[in-house]
């Protein structure tokens, strides 16, 4: 049943592409995004002023990934929040307030407390969830289901990539019903999309030089994960994978923020994982993320560098190269998640741990 894989998450993890295309199939229908329940007029969609996105760990992360793009194309402001933090905070929402709750399960306590929160302060609510009939897209206006196949492995994989592009399905709803779309752009960016399942199928060929990078770090104390714009969320959640498969310290920063204080965690030897943005789409931040591995490499650190193929200024700085596809900004988190989720599972491997069922979590936290 693990189809010949030692552990269920690395089945899980090669199953991304598939995992995409079912979440994808049916979204876009006679040149329009379709959700697949709809109880919120389209008069009212259009009425939306603020986005919350709801949700806990992974699912929370995508929401992160999400609010770049929405922002982007909806011109909305979008804030993402800690299900488990957003009613104790008494948030502002009315009926023109669109919470997103992102949940693979469904069931998570949090995610379901902060839906019934926002619902009776007459918020809309907007479930992206992988299983069927579950409580929170029972309690919400609109549904959109994830179609990742059920998840074993306790760390999250199929399921975030899927609320990745979940979530972009939900801005790209929201950018057409309000018009800060055309219909063209709409289907262009469909259309790249449908694209991603290839580009993940292709970053998967890097799993074996992941494994043995995870082998040769397995023993450090700690990693830290660097990225910024739509790579910073994607170094959070490499830390997550991490903290949670093999128990080590790990942490995601945003790389500017390095000089305000984390540089001064760099000693030698201490693998530091930088997530690159592109050369070409993002060649500001490039060359910043340059400077800042730079220094780091200067002061010790050993420098493991997710970059785009072909990007050859990096390289000098890379103590290690792992290449990934070019493909749009907003949609590198789709591929460039894969070699971090395969980093965290092989040191765990390593390192002797359950990397299926790791200590102290379950896969759905019914609890608040
Ligand atoms: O089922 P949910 O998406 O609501 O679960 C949320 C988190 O508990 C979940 O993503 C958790 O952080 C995973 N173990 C991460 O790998």
């Amino acid at each position: 049943e693990k189809g010949g894989h030692e552990y269920f998450m690395l089945k899980e993890i090669e199953e991304q592409p598939e995992a995409l295309t079912n979440t994808l199939r049916g979204h876009f229908e006679s040149g329009r995004i379709i959700l697949d329940e709809q109880r919120i007029s389209d008069q009212d969609l259009r009425d939306v002023d603020k986005v919350f996105v709801v949700a806990c760990g992974s699912a929370y992360h995508s929401g992160l990934v999400a609010k770049y793009a929405i922002e982007h194309w909806c011109r909305l402001p979008v804030e993402v929040e800690l299900a488990s933090e957003f009613r104790y905070r008494d948030p502002v929402l009315d009926r023109d307030t669109l919470v997103v709750a992102v949940s693979q399960s469904g069931e998570t306590a949090d995610t379901l407390e902060a839906v019934r929160h926002a619902r009776e302060q007459k918020a809309r609510v907007l479930a992206v969830c992988n299983t069927n009939g579950a409580q929170i897209p029972r309690e919400s206006d609109a549904v959109l289901y994830t179609h990742a196949g059920p998840e074993i492995g306790v760390a999250s994989t199929k399921a975030f990539l899927a609320q990745i592009a979940a979530n972009y399905l939900v801005g790209l709803a929201l950018a057409q019903a309000r018009g800060t779309k055309y219909p063209d752009e709409v289907a262009r960016e469909f259309a790249e999309l449908e694209a991603m399942p290839a580009a993940v199928q292709k970053v998967l060929s890097t799993v074996d030089q992941v494994r043995d990078l995870g082998r040769k770090i397995a023993e450090s104390k700690a990693v830290l994960f660097l990225g910024r714009h739509v790579g910073f969320p994607v170094a959070l959640e490499g830390a997550l994978k991490l903290k949670e498969l093999a128990y080590m310290h790990a942490e995601g920063f945003a790389a500017g923020e390095l000089k305000h204080g984390p540089i001064a965690l760099i000693e030698d030897g201490l693998p530091v994982v930088v997530v690159m943005p592109s050369p070409k789409g993002r060649a500001v931040l490039h060359a910043k993320l340059v400077s800042n591995i730079s220094e780091i490499q200067a002061r010790g650190a050993r420098t493991i560098v997710i970059a785009e193929e072909g990007d050859e200024t990096v390289r000098p700085f890379a103590d290690e190269l792992v290449e990934i596809p070019a493909v749009p900004t907003l949609l590198q988190p789709l591929v460039s998640t894969v070699p971090l989720q395969v980093l965290a599972a092989e040191i765990a491997r390593t390192r002797g741990y359950d990397v299926d069922k790791p200590r102290n979590l379950a896969k759905s936290v019914t609890v608040e």
